[in-house]
């Protein structure tokens, strides 16, 4: 049941012994790189591609640093100055990396399903690094492991998502990964940013900032997505932030000691207020960056065992 899977393409479907697996290893990986060392045995000989079809400033970079503390041999494929801008389509992209025996394919795309497709065509292990509106499984588990870093424990917490639910992978994997791990989840937006299959996923929903605020011990605020907004969903974004977005007055209905989160990239005073996102008393945004570099050295390592082991 803790065995890794072949591919890390969601968080839904994992078994809580497999989570518990992944953040024990990348808790491992936080303590060697605060400590400066590398395993550079570890992924030597390895070849890592980072094929992002989406722009990103975390991900790519931590999974680039990742790769480059374990000994991989990263190559970051810029998709716009690629052959996809001459037409070239994405399963011919695939097969092309295929040939080029790559042994980790990292893959950050507009539409939701995409890694899932290059999985099925590739001999690689493919990570998801944010697909559409499907789901962003890392981002899930670096911020599992920054609360249970702060916490101790997931389970019984009562975690609140804030803001744009509807546009967000990072929302569908957390929602998976912490319902998964015991966390009472709560989503609060306005009805149009909620999507309708919310309460199936287990979790409630609020359209009021204050009574789903009330009781929280994690606020995760997420940025209002309007590349992904095919039509006006908010009336504007200062209303949008006098109503959804976490400022101080806003987070004192949290527990008093709650934690903020927000994935990044920030969209200051829309949906969270600098003095919120940069408070040192509450925001743990900056750990959540760090906690982004180990878990991804603990996806690489994870999903190599099984051809390390062949080798
Ligand atoms: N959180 C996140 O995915 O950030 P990037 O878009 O910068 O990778």
């Amino acid at each position: 049941m803790n065995q890794p899977p072949r591919h890390l393409l969601q968080i839904e479907g994992l078994h809580p012994p497999q989570i518990a697996a992944m953040l024990n290893v990348a808790e491992s990986y936080v303590l060697l790189n605060r400590s400066g060392k590398t395993q550079r045995d570890l992924l030597r000989g390895r070849t890592l591609i980072n094929l992002f079809f989406e722009d990103s400033t975390r991900t790519r970079t931590s999974f680039e640093l990742a790769g480059k503390r374990l000994g991989a041999d990263v190559i970051n494929m810029s998709v716009s100055t690629s052959s996809v801008n001459k037409g070239e389509t994405l399963l011919d992209t695939a097969a092309t990396l295929n040939a080029m025996h790559c042994d980790l394919l990292v893959v950050r795309h507009d539409q939701s399903g995409a890694p899932a497709l290059l999985a099925q065509k590739v001999d690689a292990a493919v990570i998801n690094a944010g697909d559409g509106t499907h789901e962003h499984p890392t981002q899930a588990l670096l911020d599992a492991l920054t609360i249970r870093r702060r916490r101790g424990r997931l389970e019984g917490l009562v975690v609140a998502i804030c803001g744009d639910i509807l546009h967000s992978r990072v929302a569908r994997s957390n929602i998976h990964l912490l319902t998964t791990m015991g966390s009472q989840v709560r989503v609060i937006g306005p009805p149009t940013l909620i999507p309708p299959e919310a309460e199936r996923l287990g979790v409630t929903v609020f359209h009021d900032m204050q009574r789903g605020l009330e009781g929280a011990d994690i606020v995760m605020a997420l940025r209002l997505q309007k590349e992904r907004m095919a039509r006006g969903l908010v009336p504007s974004a200062r209303e949008f932030f006098r109503f959804y977005g976490l400022d101080a007055a806003k987070l004192a209905w949290a527990k008093p000691d709650a934690l903020v989160m927000h994935p990044g990239p920030m969209n200051r005073g829309v949906e969270i207020d600098s003095a919120v996102a940069d408070d040192p008393a509450h925001s743990v945004i900056r750990e959540q960056v760090e906690m982004g570099v180990a878990v991804r050295m603990a996806v690489l390592d994870l999903l190599s065992r099984r051809s390390r082991r062949n080798d």
